[in-house]
Order: structure tokens, then sequence, then C-alpha cells
């Protein structure tokens, strides 16, 4: 924290207010941020936090209210507009064209003075030295797609720094990450803020929060209700910030009586996109009852075992069996008809279609079967209410089931496919990141349900890579590693540190 007494804000924003249709996103905020800090925006999906930094950044223009930058009153028009002024952001959804090298990504878009070619190798060496300054780790003459995440988000904040960003907006930058990439991006932020420029951090994960802010500025409903320090709050004190009530940060889970083996499968065997094993003779079984938590750093085989399993992967090799029937070469469409529910973990691409409405996405995949159609026919009536009744008993936050998808906030898109997936009553439900981008109440809700299956007889599989909810939620963990399962541990027996050993590929102990 900077001990020196703080200089005049450098950038203010005065009551400011935006309306979407049906929604009041910001209700007279007023949020500013000091050169050298690291300034939080916590708050629950929908909050606003995102609609405030838009606004910051020239993509949205406030209804009501001011930005000063300096003490001086601007009127961000445009990002082109706002990069001007010095502002930086680092999308989540990253805007690198992955065909170029790490210095044509940073040079695109930038005013030439000479050709493209001679700046290339100015930009390069711009590139060297800040990459060195800050600890980036970037190389100019690498291709994006040789990339990892944390290295492409590495990437997106040389390019702000070399359009000389002082206020730099990070809208959930760790959503994507690993444990270990979230640490080094850390030192980082903290690098850039001791130098001097004002960070806005976004993330829903509290101890994050706790470890990176020197400010946090509560939002709830679109307005602030609360301005805090890490020394005068903790997880539980946010939480309650945040959703104006006491939240539980586990899920309470009565003991269940296990029934028979609804997933089997055996000796398992699936390419990945680079046409290798990225599962490599897995070999699992969930019982009625049962939460099978699958723990592992990001990369090790989860996405396409969950592939598999679901029908959207074709295996090599072994056998998938769903509530006793041989599932291992259906069709996406017959392996749910088999009893399975699938949460994809990319909730954009594979959970919803984003141009259709809320109730089109409730019945996104039992369309074509009655009650909601019949003779060919779909039953809107039928359709407007099923939606109405899961909209509300899942809590989403939308206007109405009319409205676009893709104008929900992300917690509330994964509330949806929470409800439709868990309304489908699966025999078994595989959730991949069920939690990821999630506001606290959000997930305290997600776990509560997924928590709750166990006592349907559902043979629940959770693969996250945060292992906190591993932890919270399982009856026993699978740690998976270059995709093989290291070990299987019953959760009484599971300490953070043993797990995370076998994150990093130590064989269990004996489990
Ligand atoms: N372009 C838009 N059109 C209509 N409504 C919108 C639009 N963008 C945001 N909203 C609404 O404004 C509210 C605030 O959304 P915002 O994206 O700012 O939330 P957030 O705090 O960033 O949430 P999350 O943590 O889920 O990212 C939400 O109710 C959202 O549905
Ligand atoms: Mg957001």
């Amino acid at each position: 924290m900077p001990s020196e007494p703080k200089t005049p804000p450098m950038l203010q924003m005065k009551g400011i207010t935006k309306r979407f249709p049906g929604v009041l996103a910001n209700d007279r905020v007023d949020f500013h941020v000091h050169a050298g800090e690291v300034h939080t925006l916590l708050g629950e999906n929908g909050a606003g936090k995102s609609t405030l930094m838009k606004i910051l950044y020239g993509l949205y223009r406030q209804d009501e209210g001011e930005i000063l930058l300096h003490g001086k009153p601007v009127e961000l028009i445009s990002p082109a507009h706002a990069i001007s002024h010095g502002i930086g952001m680092i999308h989540q959804h990253f805007m690198l064209v992955p065909t170029l090298t790490v210095a044509e990504n940073v040079a695109l878009g930038l005013k030439s003075k000479r050709g493209f070619l001679t700046d290339l190798k100015t930009v390069s060496e711009k590139i060297m030295e800040l990459s060195e300054t800050f600890g980036l780790h970037v190389h100019p003459y690498d291709y994006i797609w040789q990339l990892s995440v944390g290295e492409r988000q590495r990437v997106e904040i040389i390019k702000a720094l070399y359009r000389d960003a002082t206020i730099l907006i990070l809208d959930e930058p760790t959503a994507v990450l690993t444990p270990s990439e979230v640490e080094d991006v850390f030192a980082i932020f903290r690098r850039l803020a001791d130098d001097g420029r004002g960070l806005v951090f976004i993330s829903h994960k509290l101890q994050e929060v706790l470890d990176l802010s020197d400010q946090i500025t509560v939002l709830r409903h679109g307005r602030v209700t609360g301005d805090t320090t890490p020394a005068e709050s903790d997880r539980h004190d946010l939480a309650q910030m945040m959703v104006g009530r006491e939240v539980k940060l586990a899920p309470d889970k009565a003991p269940v009586q296990t029934g028979s083996s609804l997933l089997v499968i055996k000796d398992l065997f699936v390419r990945g996109d680079r046409g290798t094993h990225a599962v490599k003779g897995v070999d699992l079984e969930v019982k009625a009852g049962e939460i099978l938590g699958i723990a592992g750093i990001s990369g090790n085989g989860q996405p396409e075992l969950a592939e598999a399993i679901a029908g959207l992967r074709t295996p090599d090799a072994g056998s998938i069996q769903i509530n006793g029937r041989e599932t291992t070469s259906f069709t996406p469409d017959q392996i749910r008809q088999a009893g399975l529910s699938y949460v994809p973990e990319e909730r954009m691409k594979d959970g919803v279609v984003g141009q259709f409405d809320v109730k089109e996405n409730m019945i996104l995949l039992n369309h074509g079967e009655p009650p909601y159609c019949k003779n060919g026919f779909l039953n809107f009536k039928h359709i407007r209410k099923h939606s109405e009744e899961l909209v509300k008993e899942y809590t989403v936050k939308t206007p109405s089931i009319d409205t676009t998808t893709k104008n929900l906030s992300g917690g509330n898109i994964q509330k949806l496919i929470m409800a439709r997936e868990l309304s489908a009553e699966p025999k078994v439900l595989l959730a991949s990141q069920p939690t990821r981008g999630v506001d606290i109440g959000a997930a305290e809700y997600i776990h509560e349900q997924i928590a709750g299956q166990r006592e349907r007889g559902t043979a629940s599989v959770v693969i996250s890579e945060d292992l906190d909810e591993v932890m919270a939620l399982s009856d026993r963990i699978a740690v998976m590693f270059e995709g093989k399962i290291m070990g299987i541990v019953k959760q009484e027996n599971a300490t953070r540190s043993s797990i995370g050993l076998m994150m990093t590929g130590e064989k269990a102990p004996d489990s």
C-alpha cells in the first residue's frame, strides 16, 4: 500500500447512472482511483461492474453523471478516445489475432509513422523493454496461437501499456487462469501499480480481492453499498456487503446412502485437438447419491474427458456406461436421453445460443419433445409457463423471459443453464467449472443445487480448477494430470496440499 499521502484521484466517476430497458445498471455511482492503487469493484452478477467500466472505456455513454481525469471533466465517446486518454481495458475474451505474432498484434491499429515493417522492429524492441520492466515474459516473435491463456493475457497487458495506459481496467482477469498463473499476474499488477498506474480489478474470488486490493468498492443492484479495504474486512464481511445477507461459503451436505454405479468409465482414451491422446486410460465409477470431484490444472485432459462423456468427442478406446447402458458411441441427444445432464465449461459457446431469448434457451435441448412440441408445433403457452417457473425457482436475474440471452450477466447465464439441466432430472450430472465467473451468492445457490442432487440419487461429476470448490462439494476427489487419474481420495482424507501435489503429477499417498 502506498505510504505517502495520496495525490488527487487520477480518475473520478461522479453520480454515474446508466439505464438499459428494464434495468437500472448503474445508479448514481461514485468511484475514484488514485495513482499507485489497485481498486477492486466487487459485486454480484448483474451488479453493474462491467457497465461502469464500459462507460469508462467509451463503449457505453452514461445517462447521467460525469467523469474527471486528473481533475478535468472528459467525455469519452469511443474506446479509441478512451485509449488516447490513457485508459486501457483487458477484456476477458481476448481480442488478439491467433495467426499473427505478438508484435504484429501490438502494432495493429497503431498509427503508422513509416511502413508497417519498419514499425515492427521498433514495436518489438519496446515490447522487450516493457516485458523486462514488468516481468511479463512475452516474446515479440511468438505467434498468438502458440501461447497459453495466461500468456495471451500478458500480450493484452503489453498492448495496453504500449499505448501508454495509466488506468488499466481488468475485468475478471483471473477467471481463466490457473492458480500459479494468478500468482504471476498478481506480481505484475502490483508492479504496474507501484509504477504509478491506477488499476481497476474485478473478481468474484474474495481471497484474491483481499490479497491484491488497496481499496474495495462494493456494488449492489447498481448502487455503491460500501467502500472498504482488506485491513478492515474479511471474506465474510465482503460477502455480506455484496449480497446483503450472510452467505455460506460451503454447502451443507447431509449424509446420503449411495446406490448403484450410474456412471462407469473403463480404460478410456480420447484424442485432443492436436491429435494426440488427451485422456489416457481413465477409469472412473460414480454411484447414485455421490459427487465425484475432478481436480486438476487446466490442459490436463478434463475438457476432452467431459466432451467424451457428453458425446461431443468420440473416444478412441474404452467404454462409458450411463445408467447401465453403453453410451460410448451414442450421439449427444441419445446420451441425454440415457440420463445425462451436461453443464459445459464454455457456457457461451456450448451452453446457450446468445442470440436466442431466455425461454428459447430454457428449452434448447428438448424443444422437439412433448409437452413443448406436439405434432411438429411448438406449444408456446407451455414454454412460457415452464421458463417463467424456472427463472423464478433458480433466481435468474433477467427483465423477462423474452430478453436476449447475451445481455444477461455471466452468472445469470450460468444459472439459466443449471435450471435447464437440473430440471431434466438427470441420472448423471456432469458439470464443468460450474461457478467460474459466478458471484458468491449464485455460487452458493449452484453448490446447494448440486449437493441437493445427492438426495435425489443422481451421480454427479464436478470438474473444477477451483480447489476450494472441489474440496467443499465432493464426496471423493479424483486428480487428473496429463490425461491420467493420479489418485482418488475421500473428501475427509483430502488436504489442499495433498491434492495440490497430485495436481502437479505426484501419485496419491495411498488411496
Ligand atoms: N447491452 C445491454 N443491454 C441490456 N442490458 C444490459 C446490457 N449490458 C448489461 N445489461 C444489464 O445491466 C445489468 C448490469 O450488468 P453488468 O454486465 O454490468 O453486471 P456485472 O456486475 O458485470 O455482472 P457479472 O459479475 O455477471 O459480470 C444486468 O442486469 C445486465 O443484464
Ligand atoms: Mg461483468
